[in-house]
């Protein structure tokens, strides 16, 4: 990268870093930006100055990759950096330059295609923008921080007769089932895509998750049956993910599933409260999860478990619904 360029880019990270913990004391420092699949994109303010910079990546998900079933097989991802206090109009420019990029790129014009933008839940001048362009708020990565102090004497409401217990590579059959079914319901919501691989890539997956010795997998059983299911990454693990936020340690919550006859009577919060007792005992600092924005029953839940917004990822599919 020539140093002009290298130069820009590290005055605008510097002023996107300054943005982002003003909007978000929960956001991280902009990473350097990642190389692109063409020159980076910029944009100039009204003064001519460099206003914004964003880079398109692309990433093929081959098929028979259990990835493939969480989105499009060829995903293209706008990385914005955007400097100023109303990032409104360089938002706009900044996605215009790249529809018409992605507009030469022959594999962007596929059926099995997204464009997608990570965005700050918090920054909300961009997000007209965003949606000027056709693209929609798929998915919320939602935050909790560990709470300063223990809670209080009060008992939380319980779930009668429920009890929660690690599985283990017994359980196979049960925790795949429940998986399968939490993949299914989170279809409606436009993010995960059913594969020909998918049942047997799931089972494969937590045939050997089970098998380590601390699975971080466990079932809530009601009258001795399974109707509960949350799974969980400790922080060794969910180093993919922890760039997200400025806050360390963080773990990841993968799954979370309750039987439908058995919803609303405790029992997902009942898993989560023992995932967070583990969590805060250990002192991690933050829990990062995934869910669909239009999914009506994820998001009061986990609003409710002391969960809020820290990235939206807006997305057009196929990518050429970017306009
Ligand atoms: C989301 C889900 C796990 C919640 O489990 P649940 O056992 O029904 O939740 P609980 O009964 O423990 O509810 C815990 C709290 O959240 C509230 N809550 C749960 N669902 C709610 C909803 N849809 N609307 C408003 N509040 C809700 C409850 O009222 C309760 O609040 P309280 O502590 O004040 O009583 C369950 O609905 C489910 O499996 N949904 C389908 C799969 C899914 O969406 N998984 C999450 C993917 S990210």
């Amino acid at each position: 990268m020539p140093w002009v360029v290298r130069d820009a880019v590290r005055d605008i990270n510097r002023m996107v870093g300054r943005r982002w913990q003003a909007v978000d004391p929960l956001l991280p420092d902009p990473a350097a930006l990642p190389a692109g699949c063409g020159a980076p994109l910029v944009v100039n303010g009204d003064n001519g100055r460099l206003a914004g910079l964003g880079v398109c990546v692309h990433h093929h998900v081959p098929p028979g990759s259990l990835n493939q079933t969480w989105g499009a097989a060829d995903r293209f991802t706008l990385v914005p950096r955007l400097a100023g206090q109303d990032v409104g109009a360089p938002a706009d420019l900044l996605l215009a330059q790249w529809r018409d990029h992605l507009a030469t790129v022959s594999l962007a014009r596929g059926p099995d295609t997204s464009a997608s933008v990570v965005w700050p839940s918090m920054d909300i001048t961009g997000v007209a923008a965003l949606l000027r362009h056709g693209l929609q708020p798929l998915t919320v990565i939602a935050v909790r921080t560990r709470p300063a102090a223990p809670p209080g004497p009060r008992a939380p409401r319980g779930a009668p007769g429920v009890t929660i217990r690690p599985a283990g590579p017994a359980d196979e059959d049960v925790v795949t089932d429940m998986e399968l079914r939490l993949i299914r319901y989170d279809m409606h919501f436009g993010g995960p895509v059913w594969r020909p691989g998918t049942a047997r890539l799931v089972r494969d997956e937590i045939r050997s998750s089970l098998a380590r010795p601390a699975a971080w997998t466990w079932l809530a059983e009601h009258a001795g049956h399974p109707v509960g299911l949350l799974v969980a990454q400790p922080p060794q693990d969910s180093g993919w993910i922890a760039g997200m936020t400025s806050s360390a340690p963080a773990a990841y919550l993968q799954t979370m599933f309750v039987d439908a006859r058995e919803r609303g009577t405790g029992i997902g919060a009942a898993l989560v409260r023992h995932l967070h007792a583990r969590l805060d005992a250990a002192g991690v600092a933050v829990t990062l999860l995934h869910h669909s924005q239009v999914n009506p029953l994820s998001a009061p839940f986990w609003y409710r478990m002391g969960y809020r917004p820290l990235w939206t990822s807006w997305e057009a599919r196929p990518a050429t619904a970017l306009r």
